[in-house]
């Protein structure tokens, strides 16, 4: 069928929305018709470079909705469905997936292939007959996608689907960083670095975590602003001043644990960041930093000696099947919000509008509405 997308051709260039072929579901596939896909930071790192991916590609990675054709053997879902995408394929079966983590599923090696995990071929195809990758397997800057059943999550049909989209990544990978990585626990002390899509949502779970008191660390006033609407309790433009308050608040005790949900993890956030929790304490790393990042200053003395952890996470160590639904269940309850995550919604055509007001500091999450 003939559709469009956005897609990217080479490194620093604006995304291109371009007439695109979409082919048939082969054996294993899903075709979705898309509601909406939210404007995440990791297809801003495509852009730069930091991600290194096969060109051209399809961004967006974080999409929800209706099934409108399956391929042969498919089992998990059928015409009419309403589906949440994983931005990482969970088969169900393997190693990490069989072990409770299928956020690390072995299907996640071939995640920035490009090509679909069913028969190694593109399913996206440009006007010259150039094949076309899809970030995350997924391609959710288009109105309609073709992607593995393995990455397709059946949801309840009353969720609306345009809310639903914000689990497939920001929502799952924030509620997971504080709940599953940090394990926050009633009564702790959190802090969080950097209030988007992700930190927003490391907010809420740190807040449903029971949490006492939640310290959103941005250097715009805004998210500042936005990040007390989600439960943080305390506010600080910037890790210095953040240490000041966190000593005061704490009697000098420090946070229990830190979550880094900045736009790019570099190497010096994490000295200041593993400074801001108390003996005992855990620094979770949700950030994506450059591939090439190699270079991290802290103090290994105080690791040792001070018995604190460093620790990274991969879609907030979450299992999707069971933590999507689970999710959304939350938002249905109004114990979860997904409407206050969106500031603005955009076009397919104004997706790069989209991320400049994302750089600009403007959103919590942008989402193209189709
Ligand atoms: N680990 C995973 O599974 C996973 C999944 C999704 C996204 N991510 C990553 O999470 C990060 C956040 O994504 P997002 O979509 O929320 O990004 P975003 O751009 O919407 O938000 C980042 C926020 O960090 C703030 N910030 C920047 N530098 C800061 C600093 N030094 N101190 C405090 N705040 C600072 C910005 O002002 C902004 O509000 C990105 O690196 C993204 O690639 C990781
Ligand atoms: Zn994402
Ligand atoms: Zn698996």
């Amino acid at each position: 069928m003939k559709t469009k997308a956005a897609i990217l051709y080479g490194l620093n260039e604006p995304w291109k929305v371009e007439e695109v072929d979409l082919g048939d579901p082969v054996a294993g596939e899903v075709r979705v018709k898309l509601a909406a896909s939210g404007l995440c930071h990791s297809d801003e790192h495509l852009v730069t470079g930091d991600i290194p991916a096969g060109m051209p590609v399809i961004g967006g990675h974080e999409g929800a909705g209706v099934v409108e054709a399956v391929g042969a053997g498919v089992t998990s879902v059928k015409e009419g469905d309403h589906v949440v995408l994983g931005f990482i394929p969970s088969c169900g079966r393997c190693r990490m997936c069989s072990t409770g983590r299928q956020n690390l599923c072995d299907l996640g090696a071939q995640l920035m292939g490009g090509v679909s995990i069913a028969d190694g071929t593109h399913r996206f195809h440009n006007t010259a007959g150039q094949g076309l990758g899809t970030m995350c397997l997924l391609g959710t800057f288009s109105p309609y996608t073709v992607v593995h059943e393995s990455s397709v999550i059946k949801i309840e049909d009353d969720i609306p689907l345009d809310k639903a989209a914000l689990v497939g990544c920001g929502v799952t990978t924030g509620w997971g960083s504080a709940v599953y990585a940090a394990e926050v626990a009633p009564g702790d002390t959190i802090v969080v670095v950097g209030v988007g899509g992700i930190g927003a949502n490391a907010i809420q779970g740190a807040r449903l975590a029971g949490a006492k008191r939640i310290v959103a660390v941005d250097p715009v006033e805004f998210k500042r602003e936005k990040a007390q609407e989600f439960g943080a309790t305390h506010t600080a433009a910037s890790l210095e001043e953040a240490f000041t308050l966190v000593n005061d608040i704490t009697w000098g005790q420090l946070a229990d644990k830190a979550i880094i949900t900045t736009g790019v993890a570099t190497g010096d956030l994490i000295a200041p960041t593993m400074g801001l929790v108390s003996k005992g304490g855990r620094v979770v790393v949700t950030a994506v930093s450059s591939f090439f990042q190699t270079d991290v200053k802290m103090s290994l003395f105080e690791l040792t000696l001070f018995q604190k952890e460093l620790r990274g996470s991969l879609f907030g160590s979450a299992n999707p099947r069971a933590d999507i639904p689970k999710l959304l269940g939350l938002y249905r309850d109004g114990l979860l919000k997904l409407d206050e995550l969106v500031t603005k919604t955009y076009t397919l055509e104004e997706v790069n509008q989209g991320y400049a007001d994302m750089r600009d500091g403007k959103n919590i999450r942008g989402m193209i509405v189709y």
